[in-house]
């Protein structure tokens, strides 16, 4: 297993405060105290609980909205290279879009084990746990109703343009053994920058795999397709998966297959000789070349960006660094047209998935880096999604 770091409270958020007032500086938009954050009513759940949108804005413009349901990331509004802004993440005019059947996980925080677990079994100290195989046979996403589907407690941070979300997943919850006090955080730059930090403690031996759920389409939400945009990842290799989409437990290269996105090529190029499994489509896990990395997002950003992704109409890029070993690149093949945001069809492939995370079912494969999170441990994470015109 890799070594959990330990972190000194508050530090990240320094940390995030200083590339806050960095990126200021470097892009001479100016004043900090410009960021900030408009709360706003966002419907009630089935319950009667009400749920705000929390509207974190730059001194350019650019907007990340925020829900407490899911930890969820609603709509990201950038320009595109001749000024034009476009909300180009997939999602609901309201919470209720959120609890219903037409969710797939539209831009939500993921967990306690992001992707799928082998038969929704696992052993951990001679116990056997059996989790609801919600995406027959397998364990998809958390379960029946993962942290995706709970309401968080919001905390904002105004001068920050920054909202953390916390979360108590109770012994038990989900199958899962221990209880989890997850946060995520996400802070918005003025260099265009959504910061997604993750942290989490147990008192027991458990399993956390925790990650963004965002679907883009960087010529706008509702646009018809993904397959014109260009992709690079920064992959050699790949976990190949058996036709439930568990991995074999091998880790493959991507030469000479059409995983290879080492250049940037276009989604749709190659998506017709992918093998025919029920991925229908991409629905990869990358090992990616700047796994473990250690030290908050200057580290993460330095080591360069594991994915690239662009829209040739719009000029809008996608970059994203983390520090996680694995990349999904899921191209949106299970989307079937049901209406989003202003009633807008996302039909298949119109959007894509860049979900940085563990492997696959790593709780049941030792070659895989370990997703065991131990008491007295810290889960972190930090990925960074950085938004640029070409
Ligand atoms: C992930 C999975 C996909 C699919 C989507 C949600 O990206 O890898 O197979 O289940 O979530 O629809």
């Amino acid at each position: 297993m890799e070594p959990m770091t330990r972190t000194v409270p508050h530090l990240s958020i320094l940390l995030l405060l200083l590339m806050a007032l960095v990126a200021c500086n470097a892009t001479g938009t100016g004043d900090p105290a410009a960021s900030k954050i408009d709360v706003r009513p966002f419907g009630a759940t089935a319950d009667g609980t009400a749920a705000n949108l929390f509207v974190l804005r730059n001194g350019r413009g650019t907007e990340a909205h925020l829900t407490e349901f899911g930890a969820t990331l609603v709509s990201m509004n950038v320009a595109d290279r001749g000024g034009e802004r476009a909300d180009v993440v997939l999602g609901f005019d309201d919470v209720s879009g959120y609890e219903s059947d037409a969710n797939q996980y539209f831009g939500s925080t993921v967990g306690r084990v992001a992707n799928r677990v082998a038969g929704g079994r696992f052993t951990l100290e001679g116990r056997t746990y059996q989790l609801a195989t919600n995406n027959d046979p397998n364990h998809l996403h958390g379960g029946d109703r993962g942290y995706s589907h709970r309401m968080w407690r919001a905390e904002p941070h105004p001068s920050l343009a920054s909202v953390t979300f916390r979360l108590t997943s109770e012994d038990g919850d989900e199958g899962y053994p221990g209880r989890v006090d997850a946060t995520v955080t996400y802070t918005l730059t003025e260099a265009d920058e959504l910061i997604i930090e993750y942290s989490a403690t147990a008192d027991q031996p458990t399993p956390v795999n925790l990650t963004h759920h965002s679907y883009f389409n960087l010529a706008g939400a509702g646009s018809a397709s993904v397959l014109g945009h260009e992709l690079q990842v920064n992959a050699d290799r790949y976990t190949p998966a058996d036709e439930t989409l568990i991995p074999t437990g091998a880790i493959e290269s991507v030469a000479g297959t059409p995983l290879d996105f080492r250049a940037p090529e276009l989604i749709g190029a190659r998506i017709g000789e992918l093998d025919d499994t029920s991925a229908l489509g991409y629905d990869h896990n990358y090992a990616v070349r700047s796994r473990a990395l250690k030290g908050g997002p200057g580290a993460v950003m330095a080591a360069g960006p594991v994915a690239v992704l662009s829209d040739p109409s719009s000029g809008r890029t996608l970059e994203l660094f983390t520090d996680q070993p694995g990349l999904q690149f899921y191209s949106g093949n299970f989307l079937k047209g049901a209406k989003g945001k202003g009633g807008a069809p996302y039909a298949h492939r119109s959007a894509c998935c860049l979900e940085t995370q563990g492997y696959p079912d790593a709780i049941n494969e030792p070659g895989f880096p370990s997703v065991l999170l131990m008491p007295g441990e810290e889960y972190r994470q930090f990925t960074v999604h950085r938004f640029l015109v070409d």
